[in-house]
């Protein structure tokens, strides 16, 4: 059987949790909305530009440190939150953070995750975020953040892009719906995949483990879903945004933005940093991917704010490449979780591991040695 070693690249991650994982829950990881016409252009963005080396420049130490919102770093690359990531593999968020600790970077853990905002902080002493949505509860939102600074996590990131659930048509096929569907395939599916099956069904039920209180820890899943579903509040505006700002009081990043116009906005509430985002092809299929955008909103607010993206980050180079174009460091989702999917913890080691590997060789080969070396002119647009 394969393993994680086998893996040497972010994509052969991918192909172990494609065998490990029954298919609904692969495909629940790694589509996207609609015709996943944005979760591929987050891909291909980065094929739009050539790297340009500089050689014959000292190049005997190479330096991925930076600093992001305040904190120091030992790699440009942080860990975008996602919901849920029990469901890969038992060891969840606790595996992730641990791992994100030990790659010497930021864990922004999701509101819906199936771990605790105090778990998490119990698991690892390593720099993290809470990610929140806009809840139609205020006092939730005050709880959480009492909770996040009770446990010390350094940043509040809003995520706006969610006023409703994308169209995810792979769930839709598969029966991974509230309440689910499961049918004779996806059943068959499941049951060839005995050590997942297996993991899953001997660990403690898997639950939003943020609104446990709220819920009492009566109801089951699904109706917990709805519940949160409930809780998301579609008529949010900016003046939301600001009143979290307000509350918080730290570094606040605003996870979710696709234009210009609401950068600009972004920085006049407060946000001490966006997040240049598509959820990752989640949501609005045809929103533009997030490197495609970035010149623009670097040229409008860089230097007010401080820029992260996200979205189809799987390379050193693509790394690389958003940085020179501005970028204060690049986050990602999925790679992570394939590579939790594929091995645990030691998995996600070992993908910090591989992408540490080919930034510091691709740096070298640029003949940059540190990340403010970095510029647009490292990088040639193709037409
Ligand atoms: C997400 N994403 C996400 N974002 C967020 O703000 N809160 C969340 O709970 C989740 N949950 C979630 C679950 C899964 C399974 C995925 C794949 C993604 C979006 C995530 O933070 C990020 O924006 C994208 O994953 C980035 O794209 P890549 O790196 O996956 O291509």
């Amino acid at each position: 059987m394969s393993s994680i070693e086998s893996c040497y690249n972010l994509m052969d991650f991918r192909a172990l949790a494609r065998r490990r994982l029954p298919r609904m829950i692969f495909d629940y990881l790694d589509g996207g909305a609609d015709d996943e016409v944005t979760l591929q252009r987050n891909l291909d963005s980065f094929g739009g530009y050539q790297l340009l080396p500089r050689v014959l420049r000292d190049v005997g130490e190479i330096d991925l440190s930076t600093t992001v919102q305040g904190q120091a770093v030992d790699l440009p690359v942080l860990l975008s939150p996602t919901g849920q990531t029990r469901m890969f593999h038992p060891d969840g968020e606790r595996a992730v953070a641990r791992a994100a600790a030990q790659a010497g970077t930021i864990y922004a853990l999701s509101s819906v995750s199936s771990t605790s905002i105090e778990e998490t902080a119990q698991a690892s002493d390593g720099p993290k975020w809470f990610q929140i949505y806009v809840w139609r509860d205020r006092e939730v939102i005050k709880e959480f953040i009492a909770r996040s600074r009770q446990s010390h996590y350094q940043a509040l990131c809003l995520t706006v892009d969610l006023a409703v659930t994308g169209n995810r048509e792979r769930d839709l096929r598969n029966g991974l719906t509230f309440p689910t569907a499961l049918n004779a395939r996806t059943l068959l599916d499941i049951l060839c995949h005995p050590r997942w099956l297996m993991r899953y069904l001997t660990t403690p039920k898997v639950e939003i483990a943020n609104v446990g209180a709220a819920n009492d820890g009566q109801a089951n899943r699904d109706s917990l879903l709805a519940y949160i579903s409930a809780q998301f509040d579609p008529t949010v505006t900016w003046a939301d945004g600001a009143w979290m700002v307000d509350q918080w009081r730290g570094p606040f990043l605003i996870k979710g933005i696709a234009t210009v116009e609401d950068a600009v906005r972004a920085v006049e509430i407060g946000a001490s940093g966006i997040i240049l985002s598509n959820h990752g092809g989640r949501q609005l299929d045809y929103a533009p991917a997030a490197l495609d955008i970035l010149p623009e909103v670097v040229a409008a607010v860089g230097g007010r704010t401080e820029i992260l993206i996200d979205g189809g980050v799987r390379r050193g180079t693509d790394v690389i490449k958003a940085l020179a174009l501005g970028a204060t460091a690049v986050m990602m989702g999925r790679p992570y979780l394939y590579a939790l999917a594929a091995g645990g913890e030691a998995g996600v080691r070992r993908m910090f591991d591989l992408l540490q590997a080919e930034m510091r060789r691709d740096m070298a080969l640029l003949g940059c040695r540190k990340i403010s070396d970095l510029s647009p002119d490292m990088l040639r647009h193709l037409e």
